[in-house]
Formats: C-alpha cells, sequence, structure tokens
C-alpha cells in the first residue's frame, strides 16, 4: 500500500479489525449520548447497503423512563411465556434495559410486495447492516456498545409493542454508553478457516 493514506484507510480498517463489544457492565456514567452524536450515529446506519432503496430499517431511541417501561415490557413477556417464572427471573427481565443509558432498538419493516426482486429476507439484511453501521459509528466515536437480543426481541409481546407485523424482525436491541475501558484485545478467527476459492 501507498505511503499516503489521504482517506485515512488505516485508522479505519484498525478500527474494523480491532472493534469490540462493550458489555454493560464497562458502561459508566449513566449518562446517554448527546442526541447530536446519536444523529450522527444513524446517519452512518443510513448507508448500508440497502437493495432497491427499500430503507427497511426503524430505530427507536429508548433512555430515561422509557428504560423502565421497557423492563416491565421484558418481565410481562418473561410472564407470558412461562407464567411460573420466579419473581428474581422476571426482576433480572426487568433490570434488563437499566444496565445502559441508552438503547437503540433496531428493527426491520420489510416490505413483501418489493419481492420478488428484493426478497424480504434481503430487505432484513440491510437493517442489520445499518445496525452495524449505527454500532461502528458509536464506537467510532469513543462510546461503548453491544447487541442484544435474548429472547425478548422474538417475543411476541415485545415485537407488538414495536408495532412489527409477521414478516418484520426486531434486528437487536444496541445498548449504549460512556466507557473508560480500553477495548480488550480479543482473539478472532483465522478467516482462512472461513474462505475458500469457489470455482
Ligand atoms: C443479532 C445479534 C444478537 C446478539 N444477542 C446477544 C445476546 O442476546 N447476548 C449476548 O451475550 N450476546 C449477543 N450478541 C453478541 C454480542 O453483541 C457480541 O458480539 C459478543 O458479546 C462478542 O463480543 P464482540 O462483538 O466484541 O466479539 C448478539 C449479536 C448479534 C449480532
Amino acid at each position: 500500500m501507498a505511503e499516503a493514506d489521504p482517506h485515512n484507510t488505516n485508522v479505519m480498517l484498525d478500527g474494523l479489525i480491532n472493534r469490540n463489544s462493550t458489555p454493560p457492565r464497562l458502561m459508566v456514567g449513566g449518562t446517554p449520548p448527546p442526541r447530536a452524536d446519536v444523529e450522527r450515529m444513524l446517519a452512518a446506519a443510513c448507508s448500508a447497503p440497502d437493495h432497491g432503496a427499500v430503507r427497511p430499517w426503524r430505530f427507536h431511541i429508548i433512555e430515561g423512563e422509557a428504560r423502565n417501561k421497557l423492563g416491565d415490557l421484558f418481565g410481562k413477556a418473561l410472564l407470558e411465556r412461562d407464567p411460573f417464572a420466579p419473581s428474581a427471573a422476571i426482576e433480572k427481565e426487568q433490570g434488563r434495559p437499566l444496565r445502559a443509558p441508552m438503547i437503540i432498538a433496531v428493527c426491520a419493516k420489510v416490505d413483501p410486495s418489493r419481492a420478488p426482486k428484493v426478497p424480504v429476507i434481503e430487505q432484513v439484511v440491510a437493517a442489520a447492516a445499518a445496525m452495524e453501521h449505527l454500532v461502528l459509528a458509536a464506537q467510532a466515536m469513543g462510546y461503548g456498545a453491544i447487541v442484544l437480543t435474548g429472547r425478548n426481541a422474538h417475543d411476541p409481546l415485545v415485537r407488538a409493542a414495536f408495532d412489527l407485523a409477521d414478516e418484520d424482525e426486531l434486528v437487536g436491541f444496541v445498548y449504549l454508553g460512556s466507557t473508560d475501558e480500553p477495548p480488550l484485545a480479543k482473539d478472532r478467527p483465522d478467516p482462512a478457516e472461513f474462505t475458500s476459492d469457489w470455482t
């Protein structure tokens, strides 16, 4: 590669290769990212590849008191799945959203009428790509971020609260917060194990 790096390619590549999720327990301060920063993250999300420009992504910002409402919803969802769930398990569900100052739920609102040219799976993939752009942007801005789903993302009660129809998906909950922990070096898989020349 040439010496000059006018597009900061090396910085970007290093950021991608060394990217790490931040578990909520490493998020500090309790203050959500300012809206101006969130808008930059969402701008990055909206540059994701998107077959047919369907724009299937939906971003729901959850902060402050809304996190308690989401926790109540998670608790109710568990009780629906398991009416005999112990109170400790319900409390754990209720507390999940309180682990980070902000959560962005990323949904795929798909348009089945665009298939077969743009199959529904491709629309879900576009929303997932947007979610990863959001995570990468947050991390590039120095925030900690992690995608979490668990049973909640696929639970009928939770899906209904995010206005999802049958073919829509709740792609993930992005937990966001400040962190003062440097990203931990992680062993990553050897790309060669997943790569072949197709002939
Ligand atoms: C769609 C999606 C859902 C995920 N859901 C969970 C989850 O519910 N719980 C969890 O521990 N990790 C979940 N992960 C994985 C974490 O986001 C993260 O990738 C993992 O902790 C490994 O950290 P790393 O990203 O630094 O490799 C999910 C990842 C994706 C893409």
